[in-house]
């Protein structure tokens, strides 16, 4: 599989400076761990390894087999220093704990889905007419064919409404409804069909890319999970270690600002969320919409309220 494209990284040098400058000043030697919570193609656990001592091993997870197996091959000069976890972030703490660790000096996270998810695995994408999958891990039950075909007018509503924020998330779900009692969802055109038929045709593409988003992310939990790795991270981290979070749409963005924020053992270090330069959004268009947000274990934080640190 190496010889596909797997993924271009986004905001890699910001991501790695924020995650790397903790542990500038310590001593040679110091065995350190790192979580790359979304291994996807490999570019920020090879950035890691590539700007830290040989001691520095990193935990790679990825729920996506994939991803894994990708990695296993092209970070092979590497495999010392990486262990592979085909696992959720969500279980960040049996992850990092079943490898006998029980503190971390950081954790990344780059979240969404990789280029070889959108372009080659079912369900995905809606410019590709494959099968309403949608799994990011085969091994799980439910796919999206399952959600259209089987979940009531309301929660389908509420999926829309909650998950893409999406206009006429009640007429859209009651459509759903309607059109599965002739015929079940099986593939993403037939979704592409039914919105084609409902929407302006200059609100297709949104609305298209926000109702795959919302299926998505019911599919694969992915609020929850983002926000069990959120809560159960800071714990686990040595003090001043870092925790460094890229999000791609407001809802996610959101649970990573109040996270950090709200945690009494993290100190924030973005006032602001970080973002692409003209340079790479030039080079790279997802990263148009790439939000980075970074935080700092600090037990000993004063008040209710973070003082910022200056931006990188
Ligand atoms: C945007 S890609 C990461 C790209 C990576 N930073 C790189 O440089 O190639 C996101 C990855 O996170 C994985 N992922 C998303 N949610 C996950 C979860 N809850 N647990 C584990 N992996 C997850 C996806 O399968 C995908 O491979």
């Amino acid at each position: 599989m190496d010889e596909v494209f797997y993924h271009e990284p986004v905001l890699l040098r910001e991501t790695t400076q924020y995650l790397l400058e903790a542990h500038k000043g310590d001593s040679e030697g110091t065995k350190r761990v790192y979580v790359d919570c979304t291994l996807g193609g490999g570019g920020y656990t090879k950035k890691i390894l590539e700007d830290s001592p040989e001691e520095t091993v990193v935990i790679a997870i990825d729920r996506d087999v994939y991803a894994i197996e990708h990695c296993k091959k092209v970070l092979s000069e590497y495999s010392s220093r990486i262990i592979f976890k085909q696992r959720n972030f969500g279980e960040i703490i049996d992850i990092v704990q079943s490898e006998g660790f029980e503190k971390i000096a950081g954790i990344v996270m780059d979240l969404g889905l990789s280029t070889f998810q959108l372009s080659h695995e079912a369900g995905f994408s809606y410019q590709k007419d494959t099968a309403l999958d949608m799994r990011a891990d085969k091994s799980q039950q439910l796919t999206a064919a399952d959600v259209l075909n089987t979940y009531g007018e309301k929660d389908l509503a509420d999926i829309l409404f909650k998950y893409a924020e999406m206009r006429y998330s009640r007429q859209i779900a009651k459509e759903i409804v309607e059109y599965r009692k002739s015929k079940k969802f099986e593939t993403t055109f037939q979704l592409t069909e039914l919105l084609s038929a409902k929407v302006p045709p200059r609100f297709l593409n949104s609305d298209l890319s926000r109702l795959f988003q919302a299926i998505r992310i019911e599919v694969n939990n992915e609020l929850e999970n983002l926000e069990r790795v959120l809560e159960d991270s800071p714990e686990m981290m040595t003090e001043g270690a870092r925790i460094v979070a890229v999000s791609y749409h407001s809802l996610e963005d959101r649970i990573v600002k109040n996270a950090i924020r709200s945690n009494e053992k993290l100190k924030v270090l973005t006032k602001k969320p970080v973002e692409a330069t003209e340079e790479e959004i030039s080079l790279n268009v997802r990263s148009r919409s790439a939000k980075l947000r970074a935080a700092e274990k600090d037990s000993n934080k004063q008040g209710s309220k973070n003082k910022y640190k200056k931006d990188i």
